[in-house]
């Protein structure tokens, strides 16, 4: 006997529409996120949108960009530390930057940047290997209020007192405030970090590749993502890298299951850094 796939729910129903609706109307596709977070950061939206039912949502947003702009803050999750998850930075500085070392121009694409941090602790790295003269960063999300934070390179002073473990953690070599001018609750990062970062609008869900890069770093991206629209981005990544680029997922992540796994050899399994192979 074969068995018949449950119904969706009401709810479900709603939030598949009000992504089609989204879509349609703004060209955010969200069609081919996972289903459980995005229900609950829909949900969640809801309490402080104070609106009664996702349909209710709908309305608001096909009728006010500003109630989208809102939306999108939730359901982006703009969430980020610098030296995130340290051992990443390390296995950089050790397996990966030899490598680089030895392009005399190097372009690095950080996909789904958020609000800056990961771009500002690989421009600390680059800078203390001697690299970051030559290089240049493409920095893109989709989330214009993130990109337009990243680009003024000013964080919590509590928050960036925080990373100083991260930093040390990561391998760094200098005293972290070096980077930072502190004012009130402020910390405002060396603009010469930025010199040649582009903070770019670009989704990896409906946009093609733009450049030729050594490396790419997406962490924290592809979590949120169905096997299909993961198997996108990779074939974005896989585009864009260079004959033997490499590609920095971090430990979250993984291209085990992907249509992507033998393309990639592995530079660092835990950190989940790879080489391009064919
Ligand atoms: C949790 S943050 C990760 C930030 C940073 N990479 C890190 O690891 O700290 C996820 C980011 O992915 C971005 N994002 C979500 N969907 C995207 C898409 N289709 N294309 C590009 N970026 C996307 C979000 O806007 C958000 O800034």
């Amino acid at each position: 006997m074969s068995s018949v796939p449950a119904p969706p729910s009401d709810t479900d129903i709603e939030l598949r529409l009000l992504m089609e609706a989204i879509y349609l109307k703004y060209s955010h596709d969200f069609r081919d996120y996972t289903g459980a977070s995005q229900k609950r950061r829909v949900l969640y939206a809801l309490t402080q949108l104070d609106l009664p039912t996702i349909s209710a949502l709908q309305d608001k947003v096909l009728r006010d960009p500003a109630v989208f702009t809102r939306l999108l803050q939730f359901l982006t999750i703009p969430v980020s530390e610098m030296f995130r998850d340290p051992d990443y930075f390390l296995a950089l500085r050790r397996q990966v930057v030899p490598l680089l070392r030895t392009y005399p121009s190097i372009k690095i694409w950080v996909a789904g940047c958020s609000t800056g941090e990961e771009v500002f602790s690989l421009a600390i790295l680059l800078e203390e290997e001697g690299l970051l003269a030559r290089s240049r960063i493409y920095a893109t999300d989709i989330n214009p209020v993130s990109l337009e934070k990243a680009r003024q390179g000013i964080f919590s002073l509590e928050a960036v007192r925080g990373y100083t473990a991260n930093y040390q953690r990561g391998g760094g070599q200098r005293s972290f405030s070096d980077y930072y001018t502190a004012a009130y609750d402020a910390a405002r990062f060396d603009p010469a970090l930025c010199a040649d970062v582009i903070f770019a609008d670009h989704s990896l869900a409906t946009d093609s590749v733009f450049a030729e890069t050594q490396f790419v770093s997406c962490r924290n991206v592809l979590i949120y993502f169905n096997r299909q629209l993961q198997d996108r981005a990779l074939g974005l990544f896989h585009e864009s890298l260079c004959h033997r680029g490499f590609l920095g997922l971090g430990a979250k992540e993984s291209i085990d299951f992907s249509g992507y796994a033998g393309r990639f050899d592995a530079v660092s399994r835990a950190e989940r850094i790879y080489r391009k192979a064919t």
